[in-house]
């Protein structure tokens, strides 16, 4: 159905509404034009019941009474849609002009709209006719008569509201009498009428003109809207490189448009992101999966080992399984990091006793790389936070820092309070981050030092995801880590802790 569509409905509503405004309008300006033509017909028989009077008197100059005066004087104003009665002090009737045939000199002799009308008031004929209807006509202008005294015109409607008369009380040579002039609305009401059947064809017209011209128009501008849905169709997550047609990127359409192709640009590289994710991911996890597989394949190569052969092979599927253990559970804390399920258990702790528990689980790893650790613990550090994750991160800047410093080095722990925030240092005496890896060594799976030695890499550092992860860890309690600084000298990772971080309310 039409009004299933935003443009059959849009162009309804506007039919809908000029509909109720041409009506209103049409009703206000037929209300006002009866009353304009009510107060011109009024005013019309105010005129003649004058003039009337006037010739009424000057009649009198000629005749010899007042009564036969009147009737020559109402000889003189026939007109065809006007007619003057007089009636004496008793209500009889004296004179009567007749409209008609004979025009007086004033009258409109072929106003065949007066002669219709005089037909409706009479069966047929013209109001002079000595019909029942032009008594009927007579009789009420006497009745409207007796109702005007002198000085208190009336008005009246006259033959059922057909026809309006005006009686006004006069006095003509010391007689009392009353002038009613008869009017037929005339050619005015034929106005009326034919305003109303202009208007009748007019809002129709108007209204299905409107209604085509509105379904088009909006039948226009939302066809961006449907090729937009054309295109939205296409789009799939294996097309996400598609976008929606801009038509205008000014207006609002092209504007959805426009905020559409951003939103499909963010999930385009979103998607990008978790595909080179996994390929990473995978990348990094068939490397120790490789090493168990040579492993076990050297080791049942030969039916005669000897034990001490099956225990080396044993320990090196081991340290492949410790690694991949350690690079599954960096990718699973990273995986529910990312999918906002990893809640935190905040605890009230001290920092200052978290870091000197995290210096002594590293002190045989950097003792046996030869390099001094050293940390001098302070003032109480007070801080609420999640302790398993704290240590996490501590313990990957210390992992990092230890073994990038070369044998006679130092790794040195400090911790500061500064502005609100307590600051954690990790330096170390190592070569230094490259410039090129600089901004690179927070991202998942970097390594700079991969293509150096990678043998010695897979070995000792993980998979690239430290860093990552000690960022997510910080972040995760409003804090930050970075590289502070870094040069031949050494390397000083930054981290960041709000003091009031998640502290109890
Ligand atoms: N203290 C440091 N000195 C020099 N380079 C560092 C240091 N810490 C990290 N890096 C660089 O940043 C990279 C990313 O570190 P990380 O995310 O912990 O991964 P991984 O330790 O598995 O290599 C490292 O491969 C190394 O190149
Ligand atoms: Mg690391």
């Amino acid at each position: 159905m039409i009004l299933d569509s935003v443009r059959g409905r849009l162009a309804a509503w506007h039919t809908a509404v000029l509909a109720l405004v041409l009506v209103a309008f049409s009703a206000a300006t037929y209300a006002f034009l009866v009353e304009l033509t009510r107060q011109r017909t009024d005013g019309l028989l105010v005129e003649t019941a004058r003039a009337f009077h006037h010739t009424f008197i000057s009649e009198l100059v000629i005749e010899s009474t007042p009564d036969a005066a009147a009737r020559h004087a109402a000889r003189e104003f026939r007109f065809s849609d006007r007619m003057v009665l007089v009636f004496g002090a008793g209500g009889e009737q004296i004179a009567s002009s007749e409209p008609g045939e004979s025009a007086g000199g004033a009258g409109e002799p072929d106003a065949g709209g007066a002669r219709m009308r005089a037909g409706r008031v009479g069966a047929s004929g013209p109001i002079g006719a000595d019909s029942s209807a032009s008594r009927l006509l007579i009789g009420e202008a006497a009745r409207l008569a007796a109702k005007a005294g002198p000085g208190a015109p009336v008005f009246g409607m006259l033959a059922g509201g057909e026809v309006r008369a005006y009686a006004e009380a006069v006095e003509v040579g010391g007689a009392p009498y009353v002038i009613v002039a008869i009017q037929h609305p005339g050619a005015e009401e034929a106005v009326l009428r034919t305003f109303l059947e202009a208007v009748a064809i007019a809002i129709p017209l108007a209204l299905v003109l409107a209604g085509a011209g509105g379904y088009f128009l909006a039948r226009k501008s939302l066809a961006p809207v449907v090729a937009m849905s054309g295109q939205a169709t296409r789009i799939s997550a294996e097309r996400l490189d598609l976008r929606l047609p801009v038509a205008n990127p000014r207006d609002e359409l092209g504007q959805l448009a426009t905020a559409f192709n951003a939103l499909l640009s963010r999930l385009e590289a979103a998607f990008r992101q978790q595909r080179q994710f996994m390929a990473d991911a995978s990348h990094e996890l068939r490397t120790p999966v490789a090493i168990l597989r040579a492993e076990a394949d050297v080791a049942l190569s030969r039916p005669d080992r000897s034990p001490a052969e099956y225990r080396e092979s044993l320990e090196v599927v081991r340290d492949a399984a410790g690694r991949l253990t350690h690079v599954v559970d960096d990718l699973f804390m990273l995986a529910r990091a990312d999918a906002g399920q990893y809640p935190l258990s905040p605890e009230d702790l001290y920092l200052e006793e978290l870091l000197a528990d995290c210096v002594r689980a590293m002190r045989s790893l950097a003792e046996r790389r030869g390099v001094r650790l050293e940390y001098a613990p302070g003032a109480e550090a007070p801080w609420r936070g999640d302790e398993a994750l704290l240590r996490h991160l501590v313990l990957n800047l210390l992992d990092n820092a230890i073994k990038h410093t070369p044998t006679g080095g130092l790794v040195a722990v400090e911790l500061a309070t500064e502005e609100s925030a307590y600051a954690i240092r990790v330096r170390d005496t190592g070569a230094g981050v490259p410039p090129e890896a600089q901004s690179h060594i927070f991202d998942r799976f970097y390594r700079a030092d991969r293509a150096r030695s990678r043998a010695e890499a897979t070995m000792t550092s993980g998979a690239g995801l430290g860093l990552a992860i000690a960022r997510w860890i910080a972040e995760a309690h409003g804090g930050t880590v970075t590289l502070e600084s870094t040069g031949p000298e050494g390397s000083t990772f930054l981290v960041k802790l709000p003091a009031a971080a998640l502290q109890p309310a």
